[in-house]
């Protein structure tokens, strides 16, 4: 370096306005970054992307010696030697892959996110890289929006929840500390709302659906320390919000107290030019830095106009001082000015660990959700015959997902690799192939077929006009289905599909997303009930896509229907209920509620449950609390979740669950954007789903 670092201020005050506005500037690691820009101070941070599609493309891989290279030049050559910040998209693991953050919200585990979140914060510093672009928040009510895959589902308080664990698993306690990465939420807010589930499309929502629904989940974040914050693409009521002063300033900084960096996304700042709301791209770079984004991702609005939007006092010097401090702060918490290289060899020791494979594969074996069975699983563990068919039945690189940049193929077990590992089969038969299926299956005692989506069918810019499976599948289940041979179906996808057929073409469903590098052995262990499932679904399964948008929370109506009768509010050619409620899921292992109890407590209520293993093998039940507010200043969900609990039992056992709701709990945001909690009548639920419960009605003074 060539000067000792003192303090961010010290620094900033021997920075000229070019050098500080080079700290805005995040380069994509191509061909626009060479040693030159960095050697002038023109590049704050760096994407290790080659492009806008990382997601749907393979990424050159991140090493830490090429990094150091990099980080040599800003360090050693530059005039200030201020270092990089190197960022990538670690999304949901990185050499070593978790299922995907829809699958992880599946788990309502999030001490197994959060490790999981460890993991990957760990690989990928081993490979240089300090700040990840993760977790992403976005609710999302529509299916047909590929990106669904990536967040934690449709509901505020379970996505919120994972936030938390997500932040404090990447960024631990001291960023600076070993293994500890910067977090970034995004994409804020409102981007799951994409009209006609059509990526980067507009969204409408009103200010009380954005504080009651879409923002939660971001303040969650914020209140559990995340470093960064991303802009969306997206425009809400015709502000597109990586302009929008309200979303990034008055809520985000002057209400949250937001302190941390903000990034927009990829060009996400020269794009407020063709939303139409800047003439040009320096109008677009005044109005990006006004509005509140620190850091331009790409765009190189700031990079090219911003020495000049100051010298013209349209943008205040000030703004620019606020931002690179931002920025420097964030370095110096991650104590890149005191340890900026990475240890080349530590990708070998961290990589790919023994600790890395156990936190994915149990994460995967808590996702994975069974839908449907009739009994037929377990499956035996010594089985004479068995077929296992379908697209994905020995595929490795869907289980990884989509954005999934340093995943590696032959790492993963596929479903049947799994399956070889799981049983002892004295004739196997596998095939991709429709037709030598069917013809296989004849001989099988039993035969599971592995249906879903290919990982660029979900993720950023892949969205679907249609919830089936994908050509051909349907006829696959039911083609092998019409041999007579009991066929349980793995569905791995990134989304929620609408699977009516399917349900009468086989005997069982498990559903596992994508789950990850070890996949395969958590679905054969699930498949052989070594594990007894327990996932339960972060989003609702509609049954035909015309009912998209479906969400338990949904509102009452003035002409309510009630989900399996005649109401008023209806389609004629299709039930109004979904095909699988949100937080559904079934066991190996039964389990009943009884004794709910709703005492007064402190200001609010506590609520408690028992609940018990009515069946004959050990399980795990997730308990699910729900509360109605029946009238209220601004009309209130159906239920809303408040409470979860994951609780192991053995057959026969029973325990008490409790939960603790203060008055504050029992609030939402009124009319005015206000929180508050108005006096009435309320009802909880405890129960397995947000269908079922034992309800008890209370009245708030
Ligand atoms: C675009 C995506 O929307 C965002 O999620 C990602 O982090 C950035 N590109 C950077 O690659």
């Amino acid at each position: 370096m060539n000067r000792p670092f003192t303090s961010v201020a010290d620094l900033m005050a021997e920075m000229t306005l070019a050098e500080k506005i080079g700290q805005l500037h995040q380069s994509p690691n191509d061909t626009h970054l060479n040693a030159e820009e960095i050697r002038a101070g023109r590049v704050g941070s760096v994407i290790c992307t080659s492009s806008a599609f990382a997601g749907n493309e393979d990424q050159e891989r991140v090493r830490a010696r090429k990094v150091n290279e990099m980080q040599r030049v800003a360090v050693e050559e530059s005039r200030l030697g201020i270092p990089l910040l190197v960022a990538r998209d670690v999304i949901h693991g990185h050499r070593t892959v978790a299922p995907i953050p829809l699958g992880q919200a599946a788990s309502w585990w999030p001490e197994g996110v959060k490790d999981a979140a460890e993991v990957a914060g760990l690989e990928a510093y081993a490979d240089g890289i300090r700040w990840v672009f993760t977790p992403m928040l976005d609710i999302a009510r529509d299916p047909r929006w590929g990106r669904v895959a990536e967040g934690f589902g449709e509901d505020p308080y379970l996505a919120g929840i994972m936030a938390s664990a997500a932040v404090l698993g990447y960024q631990g306690d001291d960023l600076a500390a070993k293994g500890r990465v910067a977090a970034c939420a995004k994409h804020f807010a409102g981007y799951g709302a994409a009209e006609g589930g059509r990526d980067y499309n507009t969204t409408e929502i009103s200010r009380n659906t954005m504080r009651n629904i879409y923002l939660p989940p971001f303040k969650a974040a914020v209140d559990a320390g995340v470093a960064s914050i991303m802009s969306g693409f997206h425009e809400i009521g015709g502000v597109p919000v990586s302009g929008n002063r309200w979303l990034l300033t008055d809520v985000l900084r002057e209400e949250w107290g937001f302190e941390g960096v903000v990034v927009s996304d990829w060009g996400a700042v020269a794009e407020l030019v063709p939303h139409g709301m800047a003439e040009d791209k320096r109008d677009a770079g005044a109005k990006g830095l006004l509005a509140g984004i620190d850091v331009d991702m790409a765009a190189e609005a700031y990079l090219d106009h911003l020495e000049e939007l100051v010298g013209s006092g349209v943008v205040p010097l000030a703004n620019v001082d606020q931002a690179c401090r931002r920025v420097l702060e964030l370095k110096a918490a991650l104590g890149l000015f005191e340890n900026p290289y990475t240890e080349p060899d530590l990708a070998d020791e961290v990589h790919f660990s023994a600790a890395a494979q156990s936190a994915v594969l149990d994460l995967a074996r808590k996702s994975a959700v069974l839908l449907r069975n009739n009994g037929l699983l377990p499956l035996p563990r010594k089985i004479k015959t068995l077929g296992v068919f379908g697209p994905l039945h020995d595929n490795g690189r869907e289980l990884l997902g989509s954005w999934c940049l340093d995943g590696i193929e032959s790492d993963v077990v596929t479903v049947l690799d799994g399956i070889k590992a799981e049983f002892e089969i004295e004739k196997l038969y596998h095939s991709d192939l429709p037709d030598e299926a069917s013809f296989q299956a004849r001989h099988c005692d039993v035969v599971i077929v592995v249906v879903g989506e290919h990982h660029l069918r979900s993720g950023e810019n892949n969205c679907i006009t249609t919830l089936d499976l994908p050509a051909g599948q349907t006829d696959f289940l039911a083609g092998v289905k019409r041999m007579g041979i009991p066929t349980v179906a793995v569905i791995l996808a990134g989304r929620p599909l609408a699977l009516p057929r399917a349900l009468n073409d086989v005997d069982a469903i498990l559903y596992a997303w994508q789950p990850g590098t070890l996949g395969g052995a958590a679905v054969a262990e699930i498949l052989s009930g070594t594990v007894n499932p327990s996932g339960k679904l972060p989003v609702t399964f509609p049954r035909t896509v015309g009912q998209v948008p479906i969400y338990y929370n949904h509102k009452a109506t003035g002409r309510p229907t009630d989900p399996y009768g005649h109401g008023w509010s209806r389609y004629i050619d299709e039930k109004d209920s979904p095909l699988y409620e949100f937080g559904f899921g079934l066991s190996y292992t039964t389990f009943g509620y009884s004794d709910l109890q709703v005492a007064p407590h402190g200001d609010g209520f506590y609520i408690s449950a028992q609940v018990t293993n009515t069946g004959a093998v050990a399980g795990e039940e997730i308990v699910q609390l729900y509360l109605r507010d029946h009238a209220a200043t601004v009309t209130r969900p159906v239920k809303e979740l408040k409470g979860f609990a994951r609780i192991p039992l053995k057959p026969g056992e029973s325990r008490p669950v409790s939960f603790e709701l203060s008055r504050h709990d029992l609030g939402f945001y009124g009319a005015d954007e206000v929180w508050v909690t108005e006096p009435g009548r309320f009802t909880f639920w405890v129960g397995p789903n947000s269908r079922e419960g034992l309800s008890q009605e209370i009245l708030l003074g």
